[in-house]
């Protein structure tokens, strides 16, 4: 389900939300898995050195990402608000935590500039795949038609455009509905997909070298600044930090089970992402991409495995159109963050809300766009637009948030509070486990952050 069928469900029954615990654990699962685990994942685990990244990821996703995420439902689920105005309903006396909603907004803002640029880039693949043209696996003949892809800067605004008004008009109209349900039940397809590819690609002969580069760690390739980018991509993958989750909380049911969801949704998002990890490194060293090819990882590999099988080209398409509908989800959970905020708080119609906030990100994502091509040579800080709003959303504003809400739960909120609405008010029998989250969230979880974001932005 996504936020406008919740919308539209709850105006008729009070806010209360998604109607099934199995709703709830799909619909929080279409916001989580996307483009994160398709194309972010396996582009910083060859960035970063592989297996020794992949292990700071797995930590940070248990030690932070698991107890925020469990944080901001039970937050949004208490107060049945928007990100923004969760904080003023709580501690109104403190109007210092409405930024948690406030740096939300800015990141999602920031992450949707260029994420629906490379949603743009699966949608042009599904057409290359559909004419036939991927079909190679010529190394350096796929890097010259990525490129050529996303450098055209007409294409490259177009692809973008194509997605935001997609995507805006769906949040707007409320046809979401019919979308969810097809994703729904594409996204086992998409699973499936994923494992064909897997044992395709466990059978090719760089296999060895694509696994031990995936699963035998190399510490001396984990620096501070890739700590702090597996942190981010932990936030990311789980879409916290930023009031997604938060919102998406406001639409649980009384009776969800709150932790265990959140192990569940993590756990079948590390899944989709280790399997596509596990697609694309064998592959890598097979057909000779290099695994610090970047952003371009997925473009090039995944076509040269499936050029590789029989029916190809079927499964090429399928695949694409799975990542697009992935990557849609994604989205309107992105999306939403704004649109609530500014819809509740402002008093705006759904309508205004959503054209206002694709035009920002229209205007804020096109020199994004542009970035590998036309405007490659911008920068700040010495990085592309693509590049700066990735940087600032993942290692910056999703870490700061999650270590305010953190801060929020374990030091403000207290205790009492989080027993006994992770314990559904004493119906769960949970009591070690929301010690342990409570402990986490208190202690272990922002001292980690401190400490990450310090040594990772080297201010010490
Ligand atoms: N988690 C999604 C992905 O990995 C992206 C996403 C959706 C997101 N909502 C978010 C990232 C909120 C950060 C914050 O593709």
């Amino acid at each position: 389900m996504t936020p406008i069928e919740i919308k539209n469900k709850t105006n008729m029954t009070q806010r209360d939300g998604f109607t099934s615990t199995f709703g709830v654990l799909v619909a929080t699962l279409g916001s989580a898995v996307g483009l994160g685990n398709i194309w972010k994942f396996p582009y910083l685990t060859g960035t970063n050195g592989g297996a020794g990244f992949l292990l700071v990821y797995l930590l940070a996703t248990l030690l932070l990402g698991l107890p925020v995420m469990i944080g901001e439902t039970m937050l949004g689920r208490a107060t049945r608000a928007n990100a923004v105005s969760i904080f003023e309903k709580l501690r109104p006396a403190q109007p210092f935590w409405k930024i948690i909603g406030y740096t939300g907004m800015l990141a999602a803002m920031l992450i949707l500039g260029f994420y629906t640029e490379v949603a743009g880039w699966v949608f042009a693949y599904i057409f290359k795949a559909l004419s036939g043209s991927l079909l190679h696996g010529d190394a350096s003949a796929a890097q010259a038609q990525f490129k050529a892809t996303i450098a055209n800067p007409l294409s490259a605004l177009a692809w973008q455009w194509a997605v935001l008004l997609l995507t805006g008009g769906i949040i707007m109209l409320g046809v979401s509905k019919g979308i969810e349900a097809v994703a729904k039940r594409l996204m086992p397809v998409l699973f499936l997909l994923l494992v064909v590819l897997c044992i395709r690609s466990l059978t090719l002969s760089g296999a060895g070298a694509g696994l031990k580069f995936l699963f035998a760690p190399d510490f001396s390739k984990v620096s501070a600044g890739v700590i702090l980018t597996a942190v981010g991509l932990a936030f990311f993958k789980l879409s916290i930090g930023m009031g997604t989750m938060l919102t998406y909380g406001s639409y649980f049911r009384d009776d969800q089970n709150i932790p265990v969801t959140a192990g569940r949704v993590m756990l079948a998002d590390l899944s989709i992402s280790l399997l596509a990890g596990i697609a694309i490194f064998p592959a890598v060293f097979t057909f000779h991409f290099a695994p610090t090819d970047g952003p371009a990882l997925v473009f090039l590999t995944i076509p040269a495995v499936f050029a590789s099988m029989p029916g190809g080209q079927i499964f090429m398409v399928l695949f694409f159109v799975l990542t697009a509908l992935a990557s849609i989800g994604a989205i309107l959970s992105l999306l939403e963050v704004p649109v609530a905020a500014l819809t509740e708080r402002l008093h705006w119609s759904r309508r205004k809300a959503t054209a206002l906030t694709v035009l920002l990100i229209a205007i804020l994502g096109a020199p994004a766009a542009l970035s590998n091509g036309a405007a490659a040579h911008w920068t700040i800080f010495g990085l592309t637009f693509f590049d700066f709003y990735d940087f600032v959303s993942s290692n910056l504003l999703l870490p700061v948030g999650g270590l305010l809400l953190c801060v929020f739960v374990g030091w403000i909120i207290g205790r009492d509070w989080v027993q006994s609405q992770l314990s559904n008010r004493g119906l769960l029998a949970n009591q070690a486990v929301v010690t342990g989250v409570f402990m986490l969230l208190r202690y272990v979880s922002p001292v980690l952050i401190v400490i990450v974001l310090l040594r990772g932005l080297k201010v010490f």
